[in-house]
C-alpha cells in the first residue's frame, strides 16, 4: 500500500487522513504506539522522539507522530489480521461499577452500548474524552466479552480524573471513550517465549492479555514479573498466583523495591530481577507496561541483554498530554 504525505505533515496525519489503519496513541513521541520500521528514506523530527531508545533508533524504528518525510520512505508496519474492526472510535459507555482494589488503586467497570460489541486485542488502551476536550488513557484490563470494560486507575497525587472518580462520579455515569488504541498486543506470529514485564497498574494490559491467552495456548511459554513498591500494589497477587497453579506454561514473579517485613520473594528494580532469570534475551519476546521510568529502564537494558527490538513491545503510561509542559 502507499500513501502521499505532504509537506510539513506528519507521516500518521497522513495516513489518518486518506482514512488507513495506523496504529497510534498519544500523537505526541510519548508512547511508542506509533513505532514503525523505516526501510527506506530520510525523516526529520521537531524534537528527539522521546519514546525511542537508541538502540531502536539503531534499528531502524521511527515515530510516525512526530516525523516529517524528507524523501520517499519506505515502512515495515505489522498490521494485525482483524486490522479493519480494530479502527478506533467514540463510543459512550455507563459506568457498572466501582470498587478499591488497592489502598490507590480504583476497579472501574463500564457497560458498552447494547449490539455495540467493541472490539479490540488484548493489551490496547482507550481514551476517556472530557468534557473540557481533554482525554486520558487507560489500558483495558479484561479480555473481550462482548459487553463490560474493565480499567484500573490509579488514584496519584493530585490526579483529577481518577480523583474525580473517586470522590464524584455518580452511580451510573456516563463516561464518553475512544477505543481501541495502540500497538500493544500479544504478536500470534510468533512462537517465542513470552516475558512480561508491569509495574504497578501496568498489570492491567498484562491480565487482559494473560486472561485470553492461558486458557487457549497451552504450548506458548509466559512469565510475568509484577513490581511494586509493597504488597498492596500487587493488587491482584492472589489472582495471578492461582493462574500460576493452574496453568504449567504460565511462570509470575512478584518484586518488591522496598519489601514488607518476612517477605521472601524478589526484591529491587523489576527488570534486574527479569535479568537474572533470564541473563540472554535473544530469542525471547518481551512486553513491558508502566511507569515511564521503568519501561524506559527496562528498554536499555534488555536490548543490551541481546533481545532483538522486532521482539520488543511496550506501552508507557505517560501522564496526560498536558502534563507535558516541554512539548506543548
Ligand atoms: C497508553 C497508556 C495507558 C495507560 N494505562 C493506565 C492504566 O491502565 N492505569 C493507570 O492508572 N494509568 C494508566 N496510564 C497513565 C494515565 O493515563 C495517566 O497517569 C493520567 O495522567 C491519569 O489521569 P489523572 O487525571 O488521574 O491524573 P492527572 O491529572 O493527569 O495527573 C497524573 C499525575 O501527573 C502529575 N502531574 C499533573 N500535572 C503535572 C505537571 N505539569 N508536571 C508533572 N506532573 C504533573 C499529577 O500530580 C499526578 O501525579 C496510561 C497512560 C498511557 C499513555
Ligand atoms: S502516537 Fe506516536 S509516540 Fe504516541
Amino acid at each position: 500500500m502507499s500513501f502521499a504525505v505532504e509537506d510539513g505533515e506528519t507521516v500518521l496525519a497522513a495516513g489518518l487522513r486518506q482514512h488507513l489503519a495506523l496504529p497510534f496513541g498519544c500523537q505526541s513521541g510519548g508512547c511508542g504506539s506509533c513505532r514503525v520500521r523505516l526501510t527506506a528514506g530520510a525523516v526529520a523530527y521537531p524534537f528527539a522522539p522521546p519514546a525511542l531508545s537508541q538502540a531502536e533508533i539503531d534499528a531502524g524504528y521511527i515515530l510516525m507522530c512526530l516525523a516529517r518525510s524528507q524523501s520517499d520512505l519506505t515502512l515495515e508496519l505489522h498490521q494485525p489480521p482483524q486490522l479493519d474492526e480494530l479502527r478506533p472510535r467514540k463510543l459512550p459507555s455507563r459506568v457498572l461499577s466501582k470498587r478499591m482494589l488497592s489502598h490507590d488503586v480504583i476497579e472501574l467497570r463500564l457497560k458498552l452500548p447494547k449490539g455495540d460489541a467493541l472490539r479490540y486485542l488484548p493489551g490496547q488502551y482507550l481514551d476517556i474524552l472530557l468534557d473540557d476536550g481533554r482525554r486520558r488513557s487507560f489500558s483495558i484490563a479484561n479480555a473481550p466479552n462482548g459487553e463490560t470494560l474493565e480499567l484500573h486507575l490509579r488514584v496519584a497525587p493530585g490526579g483529577k480524573f481518577a480523583r474525580w472518580v473517586l470522590d464524584e462520579m455518580p452511580d451510573k455515569a456516563i463516561l464518553r471513550l475512544e477505543a481501541p488504541l495502540g500497538a500493544f498486543y500479544i504478536r500470534e506470529d510468533s512462537s517465542r517465549p513470552i516475558l512480561i514485564m508491569a509495574g504497578g497498574t501496568g498489570f492491567s494490559p498484562a491480565k487482559a492479555m494473560l486472561e485470553d491467552l492461558l486458557p487457549r495456548a497451552a504450548q506458548r511459554r509466559v512469565h510475568l514479573f509484577w513490581g511494586g513498591r509493597a504488597q498492596a500494589d500487587l493488587y491482584l497477587d492472589a489472582e495471578v498466583r492461582a493462574w500460576a497453579a493452574r496453568y504449567p506454561q504460565f511462570r509470575y514473579s512478584p518484586v518488591l523495591a522496598e519489601p514488607d517485613a518476612g517477605w521472601a520473594g524478589e526484591a529491587g528494580f523489576v527488570h534486574e530481577a527479569l535479568l537474572r532469570a533470564y541473563p540472554s534475551l535473544s530469542g525471547y519476546e518481551v512486553y513491558l507496561c508502566g511507569p515511564p521510568a521503568m519501561v524506559q529502564a527496562g528498554k536499555r537494558a534488555f536490548l543490551a541483554a541481546g533481545l532483538d527490538a522486532d521482539h520488543l513491545f511496550y506501552d508507557s503510561f505517560d501522564y496526560a498530554f498536558e502534563t507535558w509542559p516541554q512539548l506543548g
